[in-house]
């Protein structure tokens, strides 16, 4: 791929803004043009990045033959769709997480990337900020020797949103589960891989999705402990802890730029400085992939979001959470 590569945003809400603020900061990409179901939001939203092309229909940015990649920022539910369509149309995509409602559709969506060869990725962004870089080279170095815990939470509290809102209709995918607690699941299976159980326990909304969640995961020898909630605000911070050593994460772990290091009662801190909010880093992976002719990302790959989505369906079957997706 020669020139800067093209993205197209698909989805104008609060994250599709964060997104755009980051892309515009990176060097061999372009933000090209952008899609929302309202034209008046796709104008607005073109000027304030000074882009020229805008579309009040997804189609039309599907079918713009100078976009490269795709970034899906629409809602939960329409993940799954607007990813098949974006591949059939040729386009590489970074969907935003979850990647699917449920396994079913993960696999749907996986197979398509495959059938047609187009590199498709979740945007888990925090795995590829420089933070968890570091938390990956002193974990596989054996700077706090074998691992035994993990403790990581993600809550805020969104009571205040309507039922119908995305964060408490299931027919949206809502749920804490689903859009925060992920992040825990997340740093969980990146670091310790799949669990070999799961028990876990939720505090349903009247809509019948989780409110609060808790979820423990036991491995040969270390366990998880996990966490994530509506109901509430709390600092979000997540600890990593060896047999050696331990790290901490700052506040707000799944974004944080300051790290921790214990090693036998000796203390190390580190700092770094971001690119933007952090989204950067998702999307110079993207790039890389694109230019080295990649169909997946080696550092989130399509096997880790199934497996994801998978630890979720079984946590929602013992939480009684249900979707009409399902
Ligand atoms: N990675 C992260 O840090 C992060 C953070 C938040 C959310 N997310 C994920 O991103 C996705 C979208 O979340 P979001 O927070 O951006 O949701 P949101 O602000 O509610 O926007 C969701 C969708 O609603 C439409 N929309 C935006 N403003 C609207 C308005 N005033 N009236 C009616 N519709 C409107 C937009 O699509 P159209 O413009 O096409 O209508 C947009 O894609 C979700 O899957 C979520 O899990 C990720």
């Amino acid at each position: 791929m020669s020139g800067a590569i093209k993205w197209g945003i698909l989805g104008l809400g609060k994250i599709a803004h964060k997104f755009a603020s980051d892309l515009i900061l990176i060097q061999d990409c372009e933000l090209k043009a952008i899609a929302s179901s309202s034209e008046d939001r796709a104008k607005i939203f073109a000027n304030k990045y000074g882009l020229e092309t805008f579309y009040g229909s997804y189609n039309d940015l599907y079918e713009d033959e100078s976009i490269d990649v795709i970034y899906i920022a629409s809602l939960n539910q329409n993940h799954h769709g607007h990813v098949i369509q974006a591949i059939k149309h040729g386009k590489a995509v970074l969907c935003e997480k979850p990647l699917a409602i449920n396994c079913r559709q993960a696999k749907e969506m996986l197979n398509c990337a495959r059938v047609n060869q187009i590199f498709l990725m979740e945007a888990i962004w925090t795995r590829f900020n420089p933070t968890f870089e570091q938390i990956l080279r002193w974990i596989n170095k054996g700077a706090i020797g074998k691992l035994r815990y993990i403790n990581a939470t993600f809550s805020f509290n969104g009571l205040n949103n309507d039922l119908d809102s995305r964060l408490f209709n299931p027919a949206k995918g809502g749920g804490s589960l689903l859009d925060v607690g992920i992040y825990p699941l997340f740093l969980s299976l990146s670091v310790l891989g799949k669990p070999n159980n799961i028990k876990a326990s939720a505090v349903l909304s009247e809509t019948g999705v989780d409110e609060q969640i808790g979820m423990l995961l036991t491995y040969d020898q270390s366990q998880a402990i996990l966490y994530s909630s509506y109901a509430h605000n709390e600092d979000m911070r997540a600890t990593i802890c060896g047999e050696k050593g331990e790290i901490y994460l700052d506040s707000r772990w799944h974004e944080t730029a300051n790290l921790k290091l214990v090693q036998e009662g000796k203390i190390y801190k580190k700092t770094f400085d971001f690119i933007g909010k952090g989204y950067s880093y998702e999307i110079e992976e993207v790039n890389w992939c694109l230019r080295n002719k990649k169909t997946e990302s080696t550092k989130w790959s399509l096997q880790q979001s199934l497996d994801l989505v998978k630890l979720m369906d079984q946590i929602r079957k013992q939480t009684g959470i249900h979707y009409p997706m399902d």
